[in-house]
């Protein structure tokens, strides 16, 4: 990657200087607004504790959830400025507003290793404007919190396909630098997709095939295997001609499954028995039926065992995994064992001297949900959008602006 990184930064001096870091604070929380997964917050420590420790003034900005461009406590980064200033073991300060009176006050008041978290950017409609005037006026905002010698630190990898005024337009307008985190996000998927050893085997679940339409195809012309679970399978096994009963359907997407189905058939594996049951709720009983036998009123919530065994042999002797989305509804005691399974056959073969990638949010949560070694994986990726766009070859905006 040919651009500047924490390094040069550091190496051309940081003492008392403003420097804007963007982050990928979109962590998930419960109904009580605690965090369930501090995975994206952990990630983020070691740019922001570096740049502090070399005494700069740091401005960090960073989303989470999908506001509606506007103030909404429900979507507020206190509970993370919380978080983080307890495990960065210094006061993190939460600005009341995003690029507003307080940030500005609270910018012009930082000394030598201070952290200012703005309130998240998203609460400012021209962060995610189409228009490039609107994201510009605000990403001129940011700068003024740095002022004339700050700079951009690019580190929320999470976010970096999005073509956002935090992520994308501020680079135009200061020296821009990659994370500790960019760089290492960035490296690895690199090496999963330079030189990939064989047989690479793709894992891929999660609700929604029309969300990893493009990955799939595109992987099923990379991969020596390409394991089909989660919710999304159900539109390939109707596309199979099987009757999925109530079962997470896309209806819209049965043909392009069909098509996928026939080109790669020899590719893509789907399970052969399915978890079902009556209701989507953790207490609802589970019962194993054959894919060609889910009842009209159940619905499917977890792959079955005898498609994990099948799915782990595929995986046994693989060099090379990626793995995006879980199973099954993990987050359920009843209805976690495929994803389980899955990823316990995905460090076997880790174990085995074969180089794994976890991406997504949700499979790198099911990981350390389930109880389940992290380091059992080469890589956990923060990125759950960005890792897979980069697979399916895609620029990513946040990530080209920083080679400029
Ligand atoms: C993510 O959770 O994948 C990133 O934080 C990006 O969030 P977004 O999909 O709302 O842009």
């Amino acid at each position: 990657m040919a651009v500047k990184t924490l390094s040069d930064l550091l190496a051309e001096g940081v003492s008392g200087r403003g420097i804007l870091v963007r982050s990928d604070f979109n962590v998930p929380l419960n109904d009580d607004g605690q965090i369930t997964d501090p995975g994206r917050i952990i990630a983020s420590l070691p740019t922001l504790k570096a740049l502090s420790d070399a005494g700069a003034k740091l401005v960090v900005t960073a989303h989470l959830g999908r506001p509606k461009g506007e103030p909404d406590p429900k979507y507020s980064l206190a509970p993370v400025a919380r978080d983080l200033g307890e495990r960065l073991g210094r006061h993190v300060q939460l600005a009341g507003d995003v690029v507003g009176s307080d940030a500005l006050a609270r910018a012009e008041g930082l000394t030598d290793g201070d952290i200012l978290l703005l309130e998240n950017i998203r609460f400012d409609p021209r962060e995610t404007s189409k228009d490039d005037a609107e994201r510009e006026s605000l990403a001129k905002a940011l700068v003024e919190l740095v002022g004339d010698d700050g700079a951009f630190v690019s580190d929320g990898f999470g976010v970096v396909h999005r073509k956002q005024a935090s992520v994308f337009d501020v680079a135009k307008l200061l020296p821009h630098y990659a994370g500790t985190l960019v760089a290492t996000e960035v490296r690895v998927l690199e090496q999963l997709t330079e030189s990939t050893q064989r047989p690479y085997a793709v894992v891929l679940g999660g609700s929604k095939v029309s969300d990893k339409l493009a990955v799939i195809e595109n992987l099923a012309t990379k991969a020596d295997s390409l394991i089909i679970g989660g919710g999304m399978c159900f539109t390939f096994l109707a596309a199979q001609g099987l009757s999925v009963g109530s079962s997470l359907l896309e209806e819209g997407m049965v043909d392009t499954c069909r098509k996928l189905l026939d080109t790669y058939a020899d590719v893509l594996h789907l399970p052969v028995d399915i978890v079902v049951a009556e209701k989507f709720a953790a207490d609802s009983p589970p019962e194993t039926v054959s894919c060609d036998a889910i009842p009209d009123d159940k619905m499917g919530l977890d792959i079955g065992p005898e498609s994990v065994k099948r799915f782990a042999a595929l995986l046994s002797n693989a060099k090379t995994v990626f793995w995006n989305g879980p199973m099954g509804v993990f987050e359920f005691p009843a209805f976690s064992a495929g994803t389980k399974g899955v990823a316990e056959a995905i460090i076997a073969a880790t174990g085995k001297g074969g180089f794994s990638v976890v991406g997504g949010g949700d499979s790198a949560a099911a990981v350390r949900q389930l109880g389940l070694p992290e380091d059992g994986f080469s890589h956990i990726s923060t990125g759950g959008g960005a890792s897979l766009e980069y697979l399916e070859g895609k620029t990513l905006p946040g990530i080209s602006v920083l080679e400029s």
